[in-house]
């Protein structure tokens, strides 16, 4: 027996920071929302990931009321060492920008988020399976899926959210190549991530360029660390001994100064590195957001940064919409976005490169990388350059400013 189709305004295909955090500005806003998940709660609340929240991100968290874990237990990091040829050099984010970002891994900001559309009374569906949008060029979309139960259901509503990540669905909706473009790039080396219970290596981010090839201490907690290796992109997991590990991070981050501190490790995982934008962000009724439209390498730590970018500007969009009838900025959607997710795109690319031993580097490109970090740190416009893009760009504006 098929059950009676579920309504709502907006349908939001994936619980990942652009789904939840969309259907939360939403909310503010008294528009209704339904977010389809096909992982377990249990799933998008342990996965981890990236951990720095761009000023943007934490003031957009503290206005909209879901920033008070993050004031009490995340970490304002007011810059950032860069090391490379044996010395290490400070981007001083807050004396440069007046910025700053703060470590606070996106599993907790999915946990805030979670905690507040249930409490707020929203509707998340979790452990769904067999998502398909319908009809989303005409005026009546909808998304079929089974729920957790087994049964088919049908969700009736006006606009369509695809949040649904880099192995989105929701993308190929958009063919390609009549109205979708793909602009896709490829690097000849991934990163290694482990999580170790060690102390803290330096109080502030290492991003460390060595011919050996880049390393990145970065943190969890006083007693939790996150390190990163850049490895072959045939390498596995079982490639890498713990002391091999070590010894590697040894070889291409210590020098006067700084000395990895070890650890037990207790995760060990390979990352994908790519750079992916699709335009444009939308067709019809449907509005791509975060990493169903785009992917960058981790090195800028932008990821979980442009998906709420995306749907600060996109919910404002839907708010014209609903309230105004005006679909104006709902049109100009993409075009409001993509310059910045360009930039962030720039900017991950930019950091990455610079940072990363190609494996056919010659010996002239590793002194050629090493006057290019020199060059960058050495001067006010260099550092102010990489501290404004790690902060965070400002965001698009926005044409109702309803949040
Ligand atoms: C992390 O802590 O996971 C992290 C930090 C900075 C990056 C990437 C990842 O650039």
């Amino acid at each position: 027996m098929s059950l009676p189709p579920i309504r709502t305004q907006v349908g939001i295909v994936g619980a990942g920071p652009a789904g939840l955090m969309l259907s939360h500005l939403l909310h503010l806003q008294g528009i209704d929302s339904v977010v389809l998940e096909c992982r377990t709660r249990e799933d998008v609340e342990g996965t981890i990931r990236a951990g720095i929240l761009e000023q943007n991100t934490v003031d957009l968290m503290i206005a909209t009321g879901v920033g008070d874990r993050l004031l009490a237990e995340g970490h304002r990091h007011t810059g950032t060492q860069i090391r490379f040829a044996g010395e290490g050099r400070r981007v001083d984010f807050e004396g440069l920008t007046g910025r700053a970002v703060t470590v606070y891994p996106q599993h907790e900001v999915l946990i805030d988020l979670i905690a507040r559309r249930l409490a707020d009374g929203g509707d998340i569906r979790f452990g769904v399976s067999d998502v398909e949008v319908h009809e989303h060029t005409g005026d009546r979309p909808f998304i079929t899926f089974v729920d957790s139960d087994g049964q088919a259901q049908r969700l009736d509503s006006e606009l369509v959210a695809g949040c649904d990540g880099s192995r989105t669905g929701t993308r190929h909706l958009i063919p390609e190549p009549e109205v979708r473009t793909d602009y896709f790039r490829q690097y000849p080396f991934v990163w290694f991530g482990i999580l170790a219970e060690a102390p803290r290596t330096s109080d502030e981010l290492i991003y460390a360029h060595s011919p050996r090839g880049f390393s990145l201490c970065s943190t969890r907690s006083e007693t939790v660390q996150r390190h990163y290796l850049q490895v072959s992109v045939d390498d596995t997991v079982d490639d890498w001994s713990d002391d091999r590990i070590w010894d590697e991070l040894h070889r291409r981050v210590d020098g006067p100064g700084v000395e990895v501190k070890e650890g037990a490790i207790f995760s060990k995982s390979i990352l994908p590195f790519r750079s992916f934008v699709c335009e444009p962000m939308q067709s019809g009724r449907l509005f791509l957001a975060g990493d169903a439209a785009h992917t960058v390498p981790p090195t800028g730590a932008k990821g979980m940064n442009l998906a709420l970018a995306d749907v600060w500007v996109l919910a404002d969009a839907m708010v014209g919409f609903f309230t105004a009838g005006d679909r104006r900025a709902l049109d100009g959607y993409s075009s409001a976005v993509l310059p910045r997710v360009w930039r962030a795109q720039h900017f991950s690319w930019w950091m990455s490169t610079m940072l990363h031993t190609a494996p056919d580097a010659s010996p002239f490109d590793i002194k050629r990388q090493e006057a290019e970090l020199d060059v960058v740190t050495s001067s006010q416009a260099g550092l102010t350059l990489i501290a404004e893009n790690y902060t965070g760009l400002p965001l698009p504006q926005l044409v109702h400013a309803v949040s």
